[in-house]
This record gives C-alpha cells, sequence and structure tokens, in this order.
C-alpha cells in the first residue's frame, strides 16, 4: 500500500505535508541538486522586505546542543529581486511558493504583497510577525493581539490568495494572538518561530552573538511547538495549522500531525543536511505504510488526549 501524502492548508492543496521553513531553504533553489524544491510540497522564502538588507554583523550564528541561535536581521534580497529574478524560475518548475513576508511598518508589507499580487506563481504568503513595529515603539507585532489583528487585516486587504499568519513563540498570550490573526482575516496560522534566548562565551564573558540575544532553533524547540500547536488546535479547532519546530525525521512529521498541523516546515535540520526534507518525507511515507495509515489526512489532529 502506498500511502496517500496529499493534504490541503485550508484551501490550498499540497502534493505533500513537507515544505521548506522560511530562512533555512533560501528562495528555493538555492540547494537544488541536493533537494528539488518541486518534490517537496512547497518552500517557504527567506522573508521579504520591500528594499534588500543586509542583516546584522556577525557572528550571528551559535550552535548548542540541541539546536541553534540565530540572529541573522532578516537579510534579504528585496521583493523585486525576487519576483523578477527567481520567481520564474519556481514557477517554471511547478513548485508551491509560499512568500515568507516581514517589515517594520503595516505599509511595508503591503508592499511587499502587493508586488507579489503583479507576479505569477505565488501559492500563499505568510506573514512573520517576530518584527519590531516601528511606529509602536519597537513591540513585536506578533506581541499584541489588536496590532496583530490590525496588521493581518491590512494583508487581507492586498490578497485573495492564503494568507497564513506565523506566530511567535514569545508572545505574552498564544491563543489570544491567534484569535486575533484569525479575526483579522488570515486563512491559517503556522508555528512555531523561534524561541528568544541567549549564548554566552564564559572565557569573553560576552554572548556569543554580536547583537546578545537570538532565536532559539531546532529538536530543543520541539516540544515545545507540538505543545503550543495543541494549545492552539484545542482552542481554535476550525483553522488550519502549519507545524514547525525542530523536525528531523518522518515520525516528527507524524507528531506535527497529530497535535492538529494539516502540514509542516523543515527548519535548521536542512543546516546539517541539506536533503533533510526529502528524506524526511520518505521517512513519512514508510511510518504511514508500518502504521498501516492509508492517507496522511487519517493522523492529522488525531492525538488521543488524556
Ligand atoms: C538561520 C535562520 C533564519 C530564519 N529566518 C526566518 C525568516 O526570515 N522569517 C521567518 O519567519 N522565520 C525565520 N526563521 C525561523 C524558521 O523559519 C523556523 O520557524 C524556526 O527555525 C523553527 O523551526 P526549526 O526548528 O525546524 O528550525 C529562521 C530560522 C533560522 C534558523
Amino acid at each position: 500500500m502506498t500511502p496517500d501524502l496529499r493534504t490541503a492548508v485550508g484551501d490550498l492543496r499540497l502534493a505533500n505535508p513537507v515544505l521548506t521553513a522560511s530562512g533555512t531553504f533560501g528562495y528555493g533553489l538555492d540547494l537544488e541538486d541536493l533537494c528539488p524544491p518541486e518534490r517537496l510540497g512547497g518552500i517557504v522564502t527567506k522573508g521579504l522586505s520591500p528594499l534588500s538588507r543586509r542583516g546584522n554583523q556577525p557572528p550571528r550564528i551559535a550552535e548548542t546542543a540541541a539546536g541553534m541561535l540565530n540572529a541573522i536581521g532578516l537579510q534579504n534580497i528585496g521583493v523585486e529581486a525576487f519576483c523578477s529574478d527567481v520567481l520564474p524560475e519556481l514557477r517554471r518548475r511547478s513548485v508551491t511558493v509560499v512568500v515568507n513576508v516581514f517589515g517594520e511598518s503595516p505599509a511595508a508589507y503591503r508592499e511587499v504583497i502587493a508586488r507579489c499580487e503583479r507576479a505569477a506563481g505565488v501559492a500563499a504568503y505568510e506573514l512573520n510577525v517576530s518584527c519590531p513595529n516601528v511606529s509602536a515603539g519597537g513591540i513585536e507585532f506578533g506581541h499584541r493581539p489588536a496590532a496583530l489583528a490590525s496588521l493581518t487585516a491590512a494583508c487581507r486587504a492586498e490578497t485573495g490568495k492564503p494568507l497564513w499568519v506565523k506566530l511567535s513563540p514569545n508572545a505574552p498570550d498564544l491563543v489570544g494572538t491567534a484569535q486575533a490573526a484569525v479575526d483579522g482575516g488570515a486563512d491559517a496560522l503556522s508555528l512555531i518561530n523561534t524561541l528568544r534566548a541567549l549564548a554566552i562565551d564564559a572565557v569573553a564573558r560576552r554572548p556569543v552573538l554580536q547583537r546578545g540575544y537570538g532565536g532559539l532553533s531546532g529538536p530543543a524547540i520541539k516540544p515545545v511547538a507540538l505543545r503550543m500547536l495543541w494549545e492552539v488546535h484545542r482552542a481554535l479547532p476550525s483553522v488550519p495549522l502549519v507545524g514547525i519546530g525542530g523536525i528531523e525525521t518522518g515520525q516528527d512529521v507524524a507528531e506535527f500531525l497529530l497535535a492538529g498541523a494539516s502540514a509542516v516546515q523543515v527548519g535548521t535540520a536542512v543546516f546539517r543536511d541539506p536533503a533533510a526534507p526529502l528524506r524526511i518525507l520518505g521517512e513519512l511515507e514508510r511510518f504511514c505504510a508500518a502504521q498501516g495509515v492509508a492517507a496522511v489526512g487519517e493522523l492529522i489532529g488525531g492525538l488521543q488526549w488524556l
């Protein structure tokens, strides 16, 4: 029996539930020899802003016991270069492209979406709301439900395509922010982004990263991500979810599906093994076959709680 791997996030149909996570797979073509993007459920681009950005000074990555810290600083090529130089090739190869969007004001988010709407080949948008809202004193959009609802509504006004909001695990009220994103018009929620963390060089008595704090990702955060996913799924059972955080194996994917995700994204695992998303997909297929799961949809939300 070959399991049916097809899934859907709301109205967006995917050939399988394994996507790449923003910031860990470039713009979809950088690792194409090792991991052809058209064989995945889709790719999520590095976060795009209206203009290109160089990001933070190094060191901006630090390895930890079960993952890594990063403070890349949202380096990217800018939406114009993406639409004119990268998107046509992704489209030619029939890659399902989710554009990750960020900005320091709602106008910046809208500008990125408006430019992509004039191009062909974008399947959905994912808003990175772990970004300082300059007009609100630098507090992240994702930390204040009212600001998140109005940002989501502003982006909703720019597109009829699926709109995902990527939740921050650092927000004081996870379910409140999830609800605010839905109230603002989000079609789906992806979670989680990185956890705010600190690595210290004891000899230098300084933070390892040039910026001080960084975002923790990798297997260390998987149980946190599963807990948050399950909490949001239980609170908002009809909202499609995309699970992210420390996924390294096909069985990890099954765990996220059971906790309520309709699809997942693989991030840090790509740094160790650029072909990890494909390997994980093969493992998921074998896991389903071994467990007598005819279709991955059977797993979604299937966790049997106490
Ligand atoms: C180097 C690096 C860059 C990232 N850049 C972005 C980004 O631009 N936008 C975004 O929404 N998330 C970004 N993330 C967060 C990931 O997409 C993902 O949510 C997080 O790493 C957790 O998944 P993982 O444990 O599988 O890596 C980045 C993560 C890493 C490690």
